[in-house]
C-alpha cells in the first residue's frame, strides 16, 4: 500500500494504521510520477490529508496518471478534495468549517459491517460540493452533506473525516474495509514475516563477511543485533560501550541478554572512568553531549580496530528516521530535533546493515518480542545517548550518578508496580545539583532534591506531563528520602512540552 503524502500532519499515522491492519505500507511524496508508483506495484493508494486548500497557490497536487493505475484510491480529507477537483467534481469554501468530532452517517463499501451512525474526526474548511463523475455520496454529517463518496467501477473512494485518528472510534474498521474489502489486500505483514524477510536480506547482503554492531542498551540496537545474529550467527560481534551513565542494572542486563541468553559474541567495554574524566567540571549541557559523543566514538573505534577487518556495521535506523532525513521518495524532510549521540563516526568505511529501516518503533518492539527479547528490554522507554549526564544539572560526579540511579530505580519500580510503565512515554528522575534544608529525626539536613519527570507523548515532539496518582507519588517520595540519605526532598515537574523539553538539559 502506498500512502501519498500531501503534507498533512497524519500521513505517517495513516501508514502506521495500515500496518496495524497487517498490510505493508510506505509513504511516498506527492510529486512522484505515476510511473514511479506503478513500478512499486501497490495494491492500492491512499491520498493523505494536507494543510492546504486545493485552490491555494502552490497547493500540493498529484500526477493525474495515478488515478489510471488500475488500483483503488482512497482520498482522506485533502486527498478526497483533490480527487474531487481532479476528477470532475467540485470543491468550495462553503463557510461551514468543521473541526473536531462530528456525527457521521456512513454507508457503502467503507461502512460495510458498521452501524450507519458513526462519530468521526473532522478538520476542514473547504468541502466537496460535487463528487467526481459517476461517484455516489456515501457519507454525510450535519454541516458536510458530502463527507464521503464511492465510485467502485472507477476504484475511487473518498472520506472527508480522518479514519486514522483515535477520535474516530471505528476509523480502523473503515480502513480495513478499504484494505481487505476494496483492495483485496491480505493481512500478511506480521512480525514473523518481517523477521523472515529481513533474515534473507541480511544474508544476501553480508555473505560470509564479518559484521559489527554497537549496542546502546536501547531497544533498536538490541533488536537489530538479534536479527543480524539470527541471519549470520557468529559472523556478528557486538560492542557495548558502557559509558557508566546508564540506569541501574542496565549494563548487567545487556551483558546477560546478549552473552547469557542469545550467546552473541559481545565485547563489553567498561569505560566509566574515561567518560567521568572527560566530564569532570563540565556543566554546560551541549558540552556534555559533545564530550560524551566524542569519547564514545573514540572508544568504539579503538575496539573495532582490535577486532580486525570488519566489512559491515549494523545500524538501528528506523523508518521514521528515513522519513525525517528525506530518504523516502519525495517526502519532505522534517527537522530532526537531535542528532543521536552514540552515533558513529562519519568517516567509518564500513557498509551499513540497517534491518529496521522499514519499521516504525512499535513494529520494532513486536519484532523484538517475536525474537524472544525480554519485556523490559523491548518496552524500555527512550533514553538519551548522553545518558544520566544530562539528568544531573551541574557537574557529573560518581556520587551524584549513584544517587540519581537509586532514585530512578525506585521511581521505575513503583511505576511498574502500579501498571503504568507502558502508558508513559518516559519517566525518570532528575538531580539538580543544589541543596535545600530538611529535617529528619531531630536533625537538620542539607540535601539534594530529586525531580520526578513523567510524560505522555506520541513522538517526543510534544509531550504532556503525566498525571501520576498521588498515592504512587507518595510512595516514591517517601521511599526516595528514606532509602537515599543524600536526598531530602522530592518534587514533581508539571510542565508540558512546549514550553519545556522532556529532558532538563
Ligand atoms: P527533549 O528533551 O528535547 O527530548 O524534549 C526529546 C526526546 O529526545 C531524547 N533526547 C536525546 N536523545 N541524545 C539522544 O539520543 C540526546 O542528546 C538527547 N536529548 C534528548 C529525550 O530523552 C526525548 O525522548
Amino acid at each position: 500500500m502506498l500512502v501519498v503524502d500531501l503534507g498533512g500532519q497524519y500521513s505517517q499515522l495513516i501508514a502506521r494504521r495500515v500496518r496495524e491492519a497487517r498490510v505493508y505500507s510506505e509513504l511516498i511524496g506527492h510529486q512522484a510520477p505515476a510511473a514511479t508508483l506503478r513500478a512499486r506495484n501497490p495494491a492500492a493508494l491512499i491520498l493523505s490529508g494536507g494543510p492546504a486548500s486545493v485552490y491555494a497557490e502552490g497547493a500540493p497536487k498529484v500526477d493525474p496518471g495515478i488515478f489510471e493505475l488500475g488500483v483503488p484510491v482512497l482520498g482522506i480529507c485533502y486527498g478526497m478534495q483533490l480527487m474531487a477537483q481532479e476528477l470532475g467534481g467540485r470543491v468550495e469554501r462553503t463557510g461551514a468549517s468543521e473541526f473536531g468530532k462530528a456525527a457521521l452517517r456512513l454507508r457503502g463499501a467503507l461502512g460495510q459491517g458498521l452501524s450507519e451512525e458513526q462519530t468521526a474526526w473532522m478538520s476542514h474548511r473547504d468541502s466537496v460540493t460535487a463528487p467526481p463523475q459517476g461517484a455516489t455520496v456515501t457519507a454525510d454529517s450535519p454541516s458536510t452533506p458530502i463527507a464521503g463518496f464511492e465510485a467502485p467501477e472507477r476504484g475511487l473512494y473518498g472520506v472527508q473525516f480522518h479514519p486514522e485518528v483515535v477520535h474516530t472510534p471505528h476509523g480502523q474498521d473503515v480502513l480495513k474495509n478499504f484494505l481487505y474489502g476494496v483492495a483485496r489486500a491480505r493481512p500478511a505483514w506480521t512480525p514473523a514475516a518481517v523477521i523472515e524477510e529481513q533474515v534473507e536480506r541480511i544474508r544476501a547482503q553480508v555473505g560470509r563477511e564479518r559484521v559489527l554492531c554497537a549496542l546502546s542498551g536501547g531497544v533498536d540496537s538490541a533488536v537489530a543485533a538479534v536479527l543480524v545474529h539470527k541471519a549470520v550467527g557468529d559472523q556478528l560481534t557486538c560492542v557495548f560501550v558502557d559509558h557508566g551513565l546508564l540506569r541501574k542494572n542496565e549494563a548487567a542486563q545487556v551483558v546477560e541478554t546478549f552473552e547469557g541468553h542469545f550467546h552473541i559474541p559481545l565485547v563489553h567495554v567498561d569505560a566509566e572512568e574515561r567518560f567521568l574524566a572527560r566530564l569532570e567540571g563540565v556543566t554546560d549541557p551541549e558540552e556534555k553531549r559533545r564530550r560524551v559523543g566524542e569519547e564514545f566514538i573514540r572508544v568504539f573505534e579503538e575496539e573495532a580496530e582490535g577486532l580486525g577487518q570488519t566489512t559491515f556495521l549494523v545500524q538501528g535506523t528506523l523508518y521514521s528516521d528515513v522519513i525525517e532525513s528525506g530518504g523516502t521518495e519525495g517526502v519532505a524532510a522534517k527537522i530532526k530535533s537531535h542528532h543521536n549521540v552514540g552515533g558513529l563516526p562519519d568517516d567509518m568505511t564500513m557498509e551499513l546493515v540497517e534491518p529496521l529501516r522499514s519499521l516504525f518503533k512499535d513494529e520494532v518492539r513486536r519484532v523484538g518480542e517475536e525474537l524472544g527479547l525480554s519485556e523490559p528490554m523491548v518496552w524500555r522507554h527512550p533514553f538519551p545517548g548522553p545518558g544520566l549526564s544530562i539528568r544531573i544539572i551541574g557537574d557529573v560526579t560518581r556520587e551524584r550518578l549513584e544517587i540519581l540511579r537509586e532514585a530512578d530505580a525506585i521511581l521505575l519500580e513503583e511505576v511498574r508496580r502500579a501498571g503504568l510503565y507502558r502508558e508513559l512515554w518516559q519517566c525518570f528522575c532528575v538531580l539538580p545539583a543544589i541543596r535545600s534544608v530538611g529535617v529528619q529525626g531531630d536533625e537538620r539536613t542539607y540535601g539534594y532534591p530529586v525531580v520526578v519527570r513523567a510524560v505522555t507523548s506520541e513522538d517526543a515532539m510534544t509531550a504532556d506531563w503525566a498525571r501520576l496518582p498521588y498515592d504512587l507519588l507518595e510512595t516514591v517520595s517517601s521511599r526516595v528520602v528514606n532509602e537515599i540519605p543524600a536526598v531530602n526532598r522530592v518534587v514533581l515537574d508539571v510542565t508540558s512540552k512546549p514550553p519545556s523539553t522532556i529532558e532538563w538539559e
